[in-house]
């Protein structure tokens, strides 16, 4: 245990050491501080997030660490190493001409990386690997930075960006985060709810953001309770918060949380959708749908108040609609 603790220590101080080298290097290359500035990121900002470049050449962090062949690099995520071929092992930077999001833990220590691409190629995004010090399904890029506006605001903001939270930060929101371009899990909702216990999702309008707030819903239900509010903010489908805040501004914003959607009205709509309510066929449907859902939410007062609704919305008393998801126990009374 102690030999792993010193392993993260050695694993925190090359990321560190990579992330200054990062942040250093933005300062003289005007194409990714045309590229932020594009964006319309201030200065402030940018530092705030330690934004940073990665240059092009493939062994440019071999300035930075002399030792260019330590497995440490790799384990890090820093470097690849590709021994493919048989012959000689080839070790090569994972991150070129990338501008940069340092990924940081809540004690503000670098973990990983986001790297953006300056233009249109793919991936947009690469983000550091799964390492001894990082984990996509627990981390939350942001947290850091927004830990006290969160107390402060009193809810959470959650993005899918990187660009969301800065750009929220920037314009008004610095109680931002965002998932690492995964789903956002159960340890994500976790993880938040140490710091307040109001969360907003606000993930993109399009498709995949739609479908992000699905497994939002899923992963939120379970930390549902009485005292908690979690609610789904659904952004035009042109827009992320990014794009939204910067063409509408901060008060338009701050209307879509206003009138963000709480828990329970976007359960019984994910219940209710493609289901036609003139019909039995369709109100049965929504029981079935709904079922999953509201087995997710652990008892308490909001669960028995969604009992009702959707037995109302089937037409159903709930006692009724409970034989009907649970004959077998019902027969056994
Ligand atoms: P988006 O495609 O919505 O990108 O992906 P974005 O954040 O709005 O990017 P900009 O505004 O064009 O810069 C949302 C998130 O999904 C992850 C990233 O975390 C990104 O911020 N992602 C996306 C990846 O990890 N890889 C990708 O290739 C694309
Ligand atoms: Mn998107
Ligand atoms: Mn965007
Ligand atoms: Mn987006
Ligand atoms: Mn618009």
């Amino acid at each position: 245990a102690a030999e792993q603790r010193q392993k993260q220590h050695t694993l925190n101080d090359v990321l560190e050491k990579a992330c200054h080298a990062y942040q250093k290097n933005l300062k003289v290359s005007p194409r990714a501080v045309s590229y932020f500035k594009g964006r319309g990121l201030s200065g402030v900002v940018a530092k705030q997030f330690g934004l940073g470049y990665a240059p092009e050449g493939w062994r440019s962090l071999a300035s930075v660490f002399p030792a260019y062949d330590d497995p440490l690099l790799v384990e890090s995520g820093l470097v690849i190493l590709n021994e493919e071929d048989g012959g000689e092992a080839k070790r090569y930077d994972r991150f070129r001409d990338r501008v940069m999001f340092p990924i940081r833990n809540i004690k503000g220590e670098c973990i990983g990386f986001g790297g953006r691409v300056l233009g249109d190629d793919k991936p947009k995004y690469l983000n550091s690997p799964e390492t001894p010090v990082f984990s996509k399904g627990r981390e939350l890029y942001g947290l850091f930075e927004a830990r006290g506006a969160l107390r402060e605001h009193g809810y959470a903001l959650v993005t899918e960006g990187y660009m969301d939270v800065v750009a929220l930060a920037q314009l008004g929101f610095p109680n931002a985060v965002a998932t690492l371009g995964t789903a956002c899990t159960a340890e994500h909702v976790h993880k938040l709810f140490r710091f307040t216990d109001s969360v907003v999702f606000s993930f993109d309008g399009d498709s995949a953001g739609r479908r992000a707030a699905r497994k939002a819903l899923d992963a939120a239900l379970p930390l549902a309770s009485d005292v908690r509010s979690i609610k789904f903010l659904f952004l035009p489908p042109e827009h992320d918060p990014d794009s939204f805040i910067r063409e509408h501004g901060k008060e338009a914003f701050a209307r879509y949380v206003s009138e963000a959607v709480p828990l329970s009205r976007f359960l019984l709509d994910a219940a209710r959708d493609g289901c036609d309510l003139h019909t039995a066929e369709g109100r049965s449907h929504l029981s079935s749908n709904a079922k999953p859902l509201w087995e997710l939410l652990p008892a308490g007062a909001l669960k028995q108040q969604l009992l009702t609704e959707i037995a109302d919305l089937v037409q159903l008393s709930s006692r009724e609609l409970t034989d009907v998801w649970y004959p077998a126990q019902t027969k056994a009374k």
